[in-house]
């Protein structure tokens, strides 16, 4: 009852969200901000993965690293940032050069303390994570998913055998790089026996951080997760104990490390304004949400010298909001900084409730963190999929 309650009252203030195409608002920074360049190549795509991707083609991989460089220095951005993330698509589609000549221009005007990529590993070799070092990265996200090929196959991914895994981990960590590996619970076919033997392996292996997505059934995605919510849950709970077992503990709803440090872009997106680069790519500063265009838009615009997105105002409650689905994701019991009462009314009836107890979550209140934050991220509007949040879409489309 109360996750249906919370699941309505979150999800209605995400739909009043309205979208329209135009000029890239200009860069107001207050307080610490992030950075996030996306790259939406990909050699193959996964049927499980909603994040916006293309087919990796040469001429227009040349093309987008043009763009993303003149978009870096047309923004103008200054600064600090607290955080660098690089996401996909498939970043590692990029060679150590193409890498380099971007960070660089980053580095121009913006200093950064950690900069993290994420991996695809089937073609991660020690060279390239030498380059990575090199480049000044400190964090990599391996994506894993699982080390069943038959499992992977379905989702028409290749696997990447154990024994790679563990020699990734292992020069990475030397190299002094910090190592994160996403595994996924629900996919097409998958068997939970298969996921938590997956489970005891990767531990074996020791990267610094696991992190455990149930499989989302985010926009338009052909294939059916093959567990209910609650069903994940059990599996994610039990893969806890195993995980426990080998020194990691609970940082996260879904994140698992050793130590106190975290590599969580999504986590680090709720609390601080961040600027985001290439196709696709989201911002969310000043009063703005804003969302690239896809990419042969996002080319266009750049031989144009069209500075436009898809841009809309931020309703009163999203940041409030931000910062509760924060205090879920860190499964804490009190809001950092200030909300509206609505929102401290909801945190005292969970408290009420047994959700949240000694100012953490309860069993319960983990239950329920699972599943609001997965609904969350099911229904958040990204406009590129859910064409009716964009105001003006026909004008958008006028571009294609
Ligand atoms: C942008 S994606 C993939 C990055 C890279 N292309 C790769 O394949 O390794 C980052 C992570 O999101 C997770 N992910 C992808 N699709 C998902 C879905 N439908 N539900 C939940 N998590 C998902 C995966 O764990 C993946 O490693």
């Amino acid at each position: 009852m109360i996750t249906e309650k919370s699941k309505e009252m979150m999800v209605k203030s995400f739909q009043k969200t309205v979208y329209r195409y135009e000029k890239v608002p200009d860069v107001v920074i207050k307080g610490s901000f992030g950075v996030y360049l996306h790259v939406p190549f990909c050699f193959s795509k996964c049927s499980f993965c909603p994040f916006y991707k293309e087919i990796y083609n040469e001429k227009k991989k040349e093309q987008y690293i043009s763009a993303i460089i003149k978009e870096i220095e047309d923004r103008g951005l200054k600064g600090e940032a607290t955080w660098l993330y690089i996401g996909g698509g498939t970043p590692n589609t990029l060679k150590i050069p193409e890498l380099k000549k971007i960070i660089n221009k980053i580095h121009e005007n913006i200093t950064v303390s950690t900069m993290g990529i994420e991996l695809l590993p089937s073609i991660l070799d020690e060279k390239y994570l030498e380059g990575l070092h090199d480049i000044g990265f400190t964090k990599i996200s391996v994506g894993v998913e699982s080390l069943s090929a038959v499992t992977l196959s379905k989702s028409g991914r290749t696997v990447t055998k154990k024994e790679k895994i563990g020699k990734i981990i292992e020069k990475a960590q030397e190299l002094g790089l910090w190592v994160n590996v996403d595994l996924m619970i629900g996919l097409p076919e998958q068997r939970p026996s298969s996921f938590l033997h997956d489970i005891e392996q990767i531990s074996l292996l020791n990267p610094n951080q696991i992190t455990i997505y149930p499989f989302m059934q985010i926009g338009e995605l052909a294939v059916q997760p093959s567990l209910s919510d609650e069903d994940q849950f059990v599996f994610i709970e039990q893969a806890n104990e195993i995980m426990m077992k080998h020194g990691y503990s609970r940082k996260g709803i879904w994140i698992f490390a050793k130590g106190e440090e975290v590599y969580d872009s999504s986590r680090d997106e709720l609390v601080e304004d961040y600027f985001g680069f290439g196709p696709a790519a989201f911002s969310t500063y000043g009063s703005w949400k804003v969302v690239n265009p896809e990419l042969d838009i996002y080319l266009q615009n750049f031989e144009t010298n069209k500075k436009k997105a898809l841009v809309a105002l931020k309703d009163k409650s999203s940041d409030d909001w931000r910062k509760f689905a924060r205090m879920l994701y860190d499964l804490k019991g009190t809001i950092d900084g200030e909300v509206n009462c609505g929102i401290k009314f909801f945190v005292s009836v969970l408290k009420l409730m047994g959700y949240i107890k000694n100012n953490t979550m309860s069993k319960k209140g983990i239950m329920f963190t699972h599943k609001i934050t997965k609904t969350v991220v099911e229904t958040l509007p990204y406009p590129l999929q859910n064409t009716h949040y964009v105001e003006n879409y026909e004008e958008y489309l006028e571009n294609k």
